[in-house]
C-alpha cells in the first residue's frame, strides 16, 4: 500500500476503508472482512455509532496496533467538551491512541474543540489532527489562530465534484486532502458512467478502480466503503495501472461543480447539522 506523508511526518495509507452507514451490528464483521482483504486504514466517527465495533475488529484481528491507521471524528455537539469526548472514543474503541482525529463539521465551537485536539496531540493520545468539510481558508485560519495547523481536511471529492481549486489551496498549505464519497455514494449511476466505463475497459479495470486511481494520482486519500468482500478487494487493486493526461481530461468533463450529497454552504444544511445530536 502506498503511503502519504502528513506535515508532521506521520505516514498514512493513501486508501482507507470507510464505515459510514454501516450499522453497529454489521460493523465488526465488515471491518474484519476489510482487514482480511488488506485494508489497514479505517475511518469511523462518533456520529456513525460504530466506534466500539471498529475497535473490536481491530483487537480481534491479531494484527499489531501499529500496522493500523485509525481515524475518528468528533461530532459538533461534543465540541464544547471535545477532550472528554475523544477520551470516551478511545475507551469505546479499546485503543491507547488514535492515528487521526478530525473535527467533523465546520460549525459550532470549533476553536475550543481545536485547542482540545492540540492538547491531546501534544500528550501523544493522537498522532495527527485535522478537520472535515472546512473551506481552505477556515482550515488555515484555525491553525494560524492556534498552535497546530490541521494536517488533514476530509472533504467530498469525486468525479462529479472535483474541487481542483480547493484541493490545490489545501495541498499548497501542507494539508492532506482525504476524499469522502469517493464514489459519490453511487449517485448518478456513477459505476455505469460511459466515460469511466470506457477508460476502465482500456486497462481491464472497473469504473470504481478508475475513480480511486484518479484520486490517488491527485495525491488525495481515497476513502471507500463496501459491504461486499469482492468489491473491497476490487477497490484495493489500483496500484498496477496509471491514468494518462488524456484520461484525466476526459474525467474532468464529468465535473458538475457541486455536491450531490451535502452542500455545506447551504444554511438549511448548517441548521440541520447543528441540530443533529449524537449521544456518545
Ligand atoms: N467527513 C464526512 O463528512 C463524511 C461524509 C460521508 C462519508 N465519509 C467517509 O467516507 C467514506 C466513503 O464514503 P461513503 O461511504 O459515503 O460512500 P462511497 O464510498 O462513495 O460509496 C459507497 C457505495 O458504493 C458502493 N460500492 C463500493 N464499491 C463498489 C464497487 N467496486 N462497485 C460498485 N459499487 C461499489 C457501495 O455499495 P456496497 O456497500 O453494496 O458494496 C456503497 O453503496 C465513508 O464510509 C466515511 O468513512 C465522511
Amino acid at each position: 500500500m502506498q503511503n502519504i506523508t502528513l506535515s508532521n511526518s506521520v505516514q498514512m495509507p493513501i486508501l482507507g476503508f470507510g464505515t459510514f452507514q454501516i450499522a453497529p451490528q454489521d460493523t465488526e464483521h465488515l471491518v474484519s472482512t476489510a482487514i482480511q482483504a488488506g485494508y489497514r486504514h479505517i475511518d469511523t466517527a462518533q456520529s456513525y455509532q460504530n466506534e466500539c465495533e471498529v475497535g473490536l475488529a481491530i483487537k480481534n484481528s491479531g494484527i499489531a496496533r501499529d500496522e493500523f491507521f485509525i481515524t475518528t471524528k468528533v461530532w459538533i455537539s461534543n465540541y464544547t467538551d471535545c477532550k472528554a469526548s475523544v477520551l470516551r472514543s478511545l475507551d469505546r474503541m479499546g485503543l491507547d491512541y488514535l492515528d487521526l482525529v478530525l473535527l467533523h463539521q465546520p460549525f459550532g465551537d470549533t476553536y475550543s474543540a481545536w485547542r482540545d485536539l492540540e492538547h491531546l496531540y501534544n500528550d501523544g493520545k493522537i498522532r495527527a489532527i485535522g478537520v472535515s468539510n472546512f473551506t481552505p481558508a477556515f482550515a488555515v485560519a484555525l491553525g494560524a489562530g492556534n498552535q497546530v495547523m490541521p494536517m488533514v481536511n476530509q472533504i467530498e471529492v469525486n468525479p462529479f465534484y472535483q474541487r481542483f481549486d480547493e484541493v490545490e489551496k489545501l495541498q499548497t498549505n501542507d494539508i492532506v486532502v482525504q476524499a469522502w464519497a469517493s464514489f459519490a455514494e453511487g449517485k448518478n449511476d456513477i459505476f455505469n458512467n460511459p466515460v469511466l466505463v470506457q477508460i476502465a475497459q482500456k486497462y481491464g479495470k472497473t469504473p470504481a478502480q478508475v475513480i480511486s486511481r484518479w484520486l490517488v494520482q491527485r495525491n488525495i486519500v481515497a476513502l471507500v466503503k463496501s459491504s461486499r468482500l469482492e468489491r473491497m478487494q476490487e477497490n484495493l487493486a489500483i496500484f498496477d495501472f496509471e491514468l494518462t493526461a488524456d484520461d484525466n481530461a476526459k474525467i474532468a468533463t464529468l465535473d458538475l461543480g457541486k455536491s450531490l450529497i451535502f452542500d455545506h454552504s447551504n444554511p438549511e444544511i448548517a441548521k440541520f447539522l447543528m441540530n443533529y445530536k449524537v449521544d456518545v
